[in-house]
């Protein structure tokens, strides 16, 4: 029987696969977790709110310098996919996890679909540009999400016949999910708490390029800190673990916790981050599934970044661009509070999960 291996590791990785996992549950398939994230809250907690099958093979890499980290999970996904002989590897992202896991399949001559192919920010010094470039020129499918994304990869001479435009996950994960959560009372009453009813911005931060960085996130932090003042709103924080570790590291945690209107959290489950995406007047952000989510919730997005992969979100004005510049970022605050909130979501239509299982079966001659 057709035999699928699906590899994971990291927050967004597990959410955007979950629709993909769900259309596999007939089939014949195993689940390869890196554990490239492993605190509760970016890990354990979504295979359960997603309602996930554990993972059969949990690799328990953690964290490492990006060689030490990608090298550990090409020694271990290969012992595992000699084992199991998969017919066929997905991945998902641009992650370490999803280069480690496209390359150990590739040097076994397993072929590989790679969900969410040809996005690119043309911005080299981003460890994920090169994830998602080798990534896409090792694979068989090319599961692009956009026409942007397929013509970006077009450009780089991959063939036609390897390219299926299938939308995003993410729409499915949104619709889905979004359903249950606002049906879900604890949830519901999670947000009411941590919102006390009033209107706020949401925010999240981790990009390497600007966690690392002393002098851009000392920026960032200065321009959070305007952006309350100026609107005297709250801002909710879930933070991510890396910007808290670069935070304190850089002795900046403070300027943020002694302002009353910063609401600093720890990461949250999926359902209860998409009830306060939905209801927050204002996304800012560097995720790149944010930017995708609040199109789709047709919440504007400030991204705080000089580029991003995902222009799509620029097209339909859901977004801007702010880079760290204080001034910059207030300006683009402004501009984006007065957007009128209707846009087509350019992500599809909330079924790539069955089209990808579609296309991956069909590629199968009885
Ligand atoms: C990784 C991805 C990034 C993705 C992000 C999603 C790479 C190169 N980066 O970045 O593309 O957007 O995941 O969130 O693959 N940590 C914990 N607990 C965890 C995970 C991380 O405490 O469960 C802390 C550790 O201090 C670790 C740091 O966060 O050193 C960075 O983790 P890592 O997985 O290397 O990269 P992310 O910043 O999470
Ligand atoms: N997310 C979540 N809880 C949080 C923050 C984010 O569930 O506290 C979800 C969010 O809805 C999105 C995904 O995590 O689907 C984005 O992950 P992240 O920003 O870490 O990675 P990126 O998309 O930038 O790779």
């Amino acid at each position: 029987m057709y035999k699928i291996g699906i590899i994971l590791g990291t927050r967004p990785e597990i959410i955007k696969m979950s629709p993909v996992i769900r259309e596999l549950t007939t089939k014949n398939f195993f689940l390869i977790h890196t554990n490239q994230h492993y605190s509760e809250n970016m890990d354990k907690i979504f295979f359960e709110e997603l309602n996930l099958k554990k993972p059969d093979y949990n690799l328990n890499i953690g964290s490492g310098s990006h060689g030490d980290q990608t090298g550990r999970m090409l020694m271990e996904i290969e012992k595992v996919l000699l084992k199991e002989k998969p017919d066929f590897v997905l991945v998902q992202g641009d992650t370490n996890t999803v280069l480690a896991g496209a390359l150990a399949a590739s040097k076994l001559g397993i072929k590989i679909g790679h969900i969410e192919a040809g996005l690119r920010s043309f911005d080299r010094k981003m460890p994920e540009e090169t994830n998602r470039v080798l990534t896409d020129h090792i694979s068989e499918f090319l599961f692009a999400p956009t026409k942007t994304a397929a013509n970006n990869i077009l450009k780089e001479g991959i063939s036609d016949e390897k390219i299926h435009i299938v939308g995003n996950t993410i729409v499915d994960a949104t619709i889905q999910n979004l359903k249950i959560a606002e049906k879900n009372e604890k949830v519901c009453k999670f947000i009411s708490k941590i919102t006390k009813n009033e209107k706020y911005f949401l925010l999240t931060l981790h990009r390497a390029e600007n966690t690392d960085n002393f002098e851009i996130l000392s920026k960032l932090v200065t321009s959070i800190n305007n952006i309350s003042k100026k609107y005297g709103k709250n801002i909710i924080f879930p933070i991510h673990p890396r910007t808290h570790k670069k935070l304190n590291e850089f002795g900046l945690i403070n300027a943020l916790e002694n302002n009353p209107l910063i609401k600093i959290i720890e990461p949250v489950g999926y359902l209860e981050f998409l009830g306060l995406e939905k209801n927050a007047e204002l996304i800012i952000t560097d995720s790149g599934g944010l930017q995708e989510e609040a199109c789709i919730l047709n919440v504007p997005c400030v991204t705080l970044r000089e580029n991003t992969e995902r222009p799509e979100t620029l097209d339909v004005n859901s977004n801007i661009l702010a880079g760290s510049d204080p001034e910059n970022i207030l300006n683009c605050v402004e501009k984006m509070l007065k957007s009128n909130r209707h846009w087509n979501n350019p992500f599809g239509d909330g079924n790539s999960g069955k089209i990808i299982v579609n296309i991956v079966f069909g590629e199968k001659k009885p």
